[in-house]
């Protein structure tokens, strides 16, 4: 099957991304937030972006308005009817996920596949409250999706071989590096740098080193590109939350056990680069 219509539900950071993505790689994509004007605010800041692409000379100027035209901002999931795949991105709370693949099921057409962009959660059981189990799949990107090369394919038990094999050209079509991983909490990536990100912030809160230290020792000594603490601003702090208790539900090992500051930060709003403050401080563009 080829995907020429791709919905995108959520209007966060990796929302946005993903459209983008999608839509550079001259599929339509329906953006759908629960609010319109909040969908249409993603369109214009697109729109922006790809200006500032043509600015710096690196995207032409037909193209970037071919690009926008191709996308349509909505409130309404029912303009996913027809979409070849639906890709949700909305907050990475089960219940919250498992009622929209719900509602997704009775609107999207018999063969459209749907996928989510969850960090940890358990695909299938996203599929299981499906009527289409073996058309559902995990496609992770990563942030800002526009710029990360990769993609995890992650299937579920219930996923048919051709829903993998669609998925994963989808994946390629977006121009990204794919790699295959089972449905087990973090997958690849996550699974192995929560530990490392939730480390850092113990370290932090027990005083070994400064924040600048920290970030500063990541980078100079391991040749990261930046340091935990402000990766951790740039994932916000609480989708960290949500993706170590995920972790430490299926593995109940300690090093997935979120640091009491983190859930402190999140009560406090202090959520990262998406709220002006999380570790450091942000200005809003
Ligand atoms: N932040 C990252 O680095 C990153 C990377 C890869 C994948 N993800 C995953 O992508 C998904 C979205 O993450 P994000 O970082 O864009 O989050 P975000 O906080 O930026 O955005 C969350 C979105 O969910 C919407 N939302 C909240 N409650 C909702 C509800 N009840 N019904 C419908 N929509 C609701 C919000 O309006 C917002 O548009 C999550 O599953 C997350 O794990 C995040």
């Amino acid at each position: 099957m080829s995907i020429t219509k791709v919905g995108i539900i959520g209007s966060g950071i990796m929302g946005s991304g993903i459209a983008e993505v999608v839509a550079k790689a001259g599929m339509d994509v329906v953006l759908r937030s629960r609010r319109q004007e909040t969908a249409d605010a993603m369109e214009a800041a697109l729109e922006k972006s790809l200006a500032k692409q043509v600015e710096r000379g690196k995207l032409d100027d037909t193209v970037a308005k071919e690009i926008i035209a191709r996308v349509t901002p909505t409130d309404d999931l029912h303009q996913m009817a027809d979409a070849d795949l639906v890709i949700e991105s909305v907050v990475e709370d089960i219940a919250v996920k498992k009622e929209l693949f719900h509602q997704l099921d009775g609107i999207v057409k018999a063969d459209g596949i749907l996928a989510t962009n969850t960090s940890t959660l358990p695909v299938v059981e996203l599929a299981v409250v499906t009527k289409r189990p073996e058309q559902v799949v995990g496609i992770h990107f990563f942030n800002p999706a526009p710029m990360m090369s990769l993609v995890e394919i992650i299937t579920p038990l219930t996923a048919s071989d051709a829903t993998i094999a669609t998925a994963t050209a989808f994946a390629t079509t977006c121009g990204k590096e794919v790699v295959q991983v089972k449905d087990q909490a973090g997958f690849i990536v996550n699974a192995l740098l929560f530990p490392y990100l939730n480390n850092a912030v113990r370290m932090l809160e027990g005083g070994t080193a400064s924040r600048d230290d920290i970030d500063a020792a990541m980078k100079g000594g391991c040749n990261f590109p930046m340091g935990p603490l402000a990766l951790l601003d740039l994932v916000g702090i609480d989708t960290s939350v949500s993706i170590l208790d995920a972790l430490y539900d299926e593995f109940r090992d300690s090093h997935y056990s979120a640091i009491p500051l983190l859930r402190r930060m999140v009560a406090a709003g202090h959520l990262g680069r998406k709220s002006g403050q999380g570790f450091y401080e942000y200005t809003k563009k």
